[in-house]
C-alpha cells in the first residue's frame, strides 16, 4: 500500500510542485496519474522512489514511512519498485539479457535462477529469442518492453512508469499497455501519462492533478482535464 498524507513539495524559489496531496493506493491496484504539464505527476513518482523528500506531510510505502529523514532502507525500497521511463534508459553496451539480468544481480539471485527468470519475463513481454540482441537492433516499442521486463523481473511488487508511451506511436503505445494489463492484479501499477485514448479505454482509477493538487480521483475514471 502507498499512502500520501497531506504532502506538499515546495521548492526554494517558493513554487509548489505539490500541495495538500492525500491518497491511498491499495496493494495490486492499477492507477493512472494524469494532469497538464507541470501538474506534479513526476514529483509524485519521485516521492514514491524517495528521490525527493516532501516539504511537509508523509509518504508511506508498504508500511514504511519513507519520507522520514531517518528512513535508512533506501536500497530495500528501490528493490521493491520497478521503474519505467519515457526514454527507456536501456544500457546500449549490454545485450537484452544482460540489461534485464541487472535487476536480478542487484537482488542477489544466483546465475541459473537469473537465467530462468529473465527468459520467462522476456516471453511475458513478447520478446522471446531476443535475449542476445543489442539495444541498437531493437525498435522503440521493443526497447520499452525490455524496460518493463527489467522493472518486473525478480518479484518486484510495485511498478511506477513516468510517461512510458511518451515516445511511441499509438499502435506501439497500445502494445505497451497490453503488457501492463498482463501483469495487472499481481503488482501495484502507477502510470503517469498524457495518453488520453489509453486512459479512457481502460477505465481504471484515475488521479487527476492540476497545479500540484488533486482535482479528481475516480475509481473508473477517464482523461478529463
Ligand atoms: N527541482 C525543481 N525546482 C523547482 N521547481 C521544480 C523542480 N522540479 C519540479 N519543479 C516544478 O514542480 C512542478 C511539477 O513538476 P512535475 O515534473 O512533477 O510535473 P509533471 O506533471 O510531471 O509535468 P509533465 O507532464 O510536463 O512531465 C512544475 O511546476 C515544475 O516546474
Ligand atoms: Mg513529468
Amino acid at each position: 500500500m502507498i499512502v500520501f498524507n497531506e504532502v506538499a513539495k515546495k521548492f526554494p524559489l517558493g513554487n509548489y510542485a505539490l500541495n495538500e496531496v492525500s491518497f491511498e493506493i491499495d496493494k495490486n491496484e492499477f492507477v493512472f496519474l494524469v494532469g497538464p504539464s507541470g501538474a506534479g505527476k513526476t514529483s509524485i513518482i519521485k516521492l514514491i522512489l524517495r528521490e525527493i523528500l516532501p516539504s511537509s506531510g508523509t509518504v508511506t510505502v508498504a508500511g514504511d514511512e519513507i519520507s522520514s529523514p531517518s528512513f535508512n532502507k533506501i536500497s530495500e525500497l528501490r528493490q521493491k519498485i520497478g521503474v519505467v521511463f519515457q526514454d527507456f534508459k536501456i544500457l546500449s553496451d549490454k545485450n537484452i539479457f544482460e540489461n534485464i539480468a541487472i535487476t536480478c544481480q542487484i537482488q542477489g539471485i544466483n546465475k541459473s535462477e537469473t537465467k530462468s527468470k529473465v527468459l520467462k519475463t522476456l516471453s511475458l513481454v513478447n520478446l522471446k529469442n531476443k535475449e542476445n540482441l543489442f539495444p541498437v537492433q531493437l525498435s522503440a516499442g521493443e526497447l520499452q518492453r525490455v524496460a518493463i521486463a527489467r522493472a518486473i523481473v525478480g518479484e518486484k511488487k510495485y511498478i511506477v512508469a513516468d510517461e512510458p508511451t511518451g515516445n511511441l506511436d499509438p499502435k506501439t503505445s497500445w502494445e505497451i499497455m497490453k503488457i501492463f494489463k498482463k501483469i495487472e492484479g499481481d503488482k501495484t501499477i502507477i502510470i503517469a501519462t498524457h495518453n488520453s485514448d489509453i486512459v479512457n479505454s481502460l477505465k481504471k482509477r484515475v488521479i487527476t492533478l492540476k497545479e500540484g493538487r488533486i482535482v479528481k480521483d475516480n475509481k473508473k475514471g477517464g482523461y478529463d482535464l
